[in-house]
């Protein structure tokens, strides 16, 4: 297992406070006793300390006076969108000011001619899925975490999600971002085309930097045409061969493509339709694996022709031993809910251990045996759940047993990670390392890469003021 030391973070000494209330006033610089009760910390239960202030911005030119003057008094930021990442990259160390985008929301226009959409960094990606619905076409980018999680951490984290096969994470969903980087400099723009070859690419630089590298204020996301037809079965099959049989058979011949591919283990599926009373199991029998198919495309009437046609097949070649196929959006929903159930696992199962892995595809079955044979026999009782967006490789793992001492945790990342470094997976698929997976980016990236990574934090942000402690130390 890889350790790093921690790089001697700079601490705020509460100068830049007085200096920030001073210059942006008592609306945009909050003291602590005018946010008391506030949540700073996101969905990863890591550690988080109180602010020394709160600076809720209303535009790029506050955010850059915040930076200019953070600079100067060598003050840490952090970066805060929804609070819903997973790895506690918005959670504080101590000592930093919160920055908080949550002011900072609005559509500020959408060309329909060029399928774009031009929005504040702040906005919750529900309200931009809405907005590019109500104008006629798609916005992608799609996970539990829609009604909160906001376009800026959507981008700080390249969130993935369940339409990646299709369309691609976040990386792909945006022509251009306005960030301010440590300094208070302002770079990017607005530009709505696709190509643009004009040298370094700052808007990649800056997807999945955690708020490392700058502080994302402004985008202009790419919309996709609507589709008119959206097919959608829950499916049972009897092995993992099956499983990867029928993902390339439903890609090369859907007529629309493959737009989900979610696979849920037997031990996810009845743990979530037997503890969650709301969701009903839409397939009588037990299953070895199973999974959330959806096609979405132009021709309403050849596609959902094409899309039973084609499960017909399959249950007759015994790639399927059953499937519901919706009927109505209502049913579709309902398969949806049985995906989207991991937002209620605060309700069931807080003390759990979460993972986001990947693999080739053709190993996740093979890994996910491997893992699971690892804590079972380590913990012959623990819950093991496991299901992921296995189109993108993409293997979510949750762990929990009642009564775990607090080293348990350690435990059982040792066993998982153990098992994604020899198998050449990655330690986090979308998520991002954030804090918590900190010690264990060393087991996908090589020493060149970090020290590469290091270069380019360290030539935007010298004096390492944004994000301390998060994705590279
Ligand atoms: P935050 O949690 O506030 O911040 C996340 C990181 O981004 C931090 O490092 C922060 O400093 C940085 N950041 C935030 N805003 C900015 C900005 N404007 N500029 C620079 N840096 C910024 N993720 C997936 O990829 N796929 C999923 O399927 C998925 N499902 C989820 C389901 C649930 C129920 C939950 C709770 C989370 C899920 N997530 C998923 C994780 C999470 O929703 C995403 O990581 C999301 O992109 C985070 O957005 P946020 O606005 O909440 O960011
Ligand atoms: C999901 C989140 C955990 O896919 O990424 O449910
Ligand atoms: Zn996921």
């Amino acid at each position: 297992m890889t350790t790093h030391t921690v790089s001697p973070a700079p601490v705020g000494d509460g100068a830049a406070v007085t200096a920030l209330r001073a210059a942006l006033g008592p609306e945009v610089i909050l003291l602590p006793q005018e946010f008391s009760g506030r949540k700073h910390a996101d969905w990863s239960r890591m550690p988080c300390a109180e602010p020394l202030a709160l600076a809720r911005p209303r535009t790029t030119e506050q955010v850059a006076q915040i930076m200019r003057i953070c600079h100067e008094h060598r003050q840490p930021v952090v970066t805060q969108g929804g609070l819903t990442g997973l790895t506690g990259g918005a959670c504080l160390h101590g000592g930093e000011i919160a920055l908080s985008l949550e002011l900072m929301q609005g559509i500020e226009s959408i060309d329909t001619i060029s399928g774009t959409m031009t929005v504040l960094a702040g906005t919750p990606l529900q309200t931009v899925q809405t907005a590019a619905d109500d104008a006629g076409f798609l916005f992608p980018l799609d996970l539990g975490a829609r009604g909160s999680c906001t376009i800026g951490g959507n981008l700080a984290t390249n969130a993935g999600g369940n339409r990646v096969i299709k369309y691609g994470m976040m990386r792909e969903q945006v022509l251009d971002i306005e960030a301010v980087l440590a300094d208070g400099s302002v770079i990017g723009g607005q530009h709505r085309m696709i190509k643009n070859n004009t040298g370094y690419d700052l808007r990649n630089l800056l997807i999945g930097s955690e708020g490392t590298l700058g502080v994302i204020t402004r985008a202009v996301l790419r919309l996709r045409p609507k589709p008119q037809a959206v097919s959608t079965a829950f499916c049972g099959l009897p092995s993992y061969q099956a499983v990867t049989t029928l993902l390339s058979r439903a890609q090369a011949s859907l007529p629309a493509g493959v737009s989900a591919f979610e696979v849920m283990w037997p031990g996810y599926h009845d743990f979530v339709t037997s503890r969650m009373p709301e969701l009903r199991a839409p397939l009588a029998g037990r299953h070895a694996y199973y999974v959330l198919l959806e096609s979405s495309g132009a021709d309403p009437v050849r596609q959902a022709e094409a899309f039973e046609a084609f499960l017909g097949q399959q249950l007759e070649d015994g790639i399927l031993d059953d499937a519901a196929l919706a009927a109505t959006e209502s049913d579709a929903l309902a398969f949806w809910a049985i995906r989207d159930a991991p937002g209620e696992y605060p309700r069931f199962i807080p003390g759990r251990v979460s993972f986001d892995v990947s693999f080739a595809i053709a190993d996740v079955g093979l890994a996910a045996e491997r893992c699971e044979a690892a804590l079972r026999a380590r913990w012959p009782h623990a819950t093991i759940l496991i299901y992921g967006h296995l189109g993108d490789g993409n293997l979510h793992i949750v762990v929990h047993e009642p009564d775990w001492p607090a080293s348990a945790a350690r435990e059982v990342q040792d066993v998982v990670y153990g098992i994604t470094g020899e198998m050449d997976g990655s330690v986090s698929a979308e998520h991002g390392i954030g804090s918590k997976k900190l010690r264990v980016l060393g087991l996908t990236r090589s020493p060149a890469d970090l020290a590469t990574m290091r270069a380019i934090k360290l030539a935007l942000d010298p004096l390492w003021l944004l994000n301390p402690g998060k994705l590279l130390v």
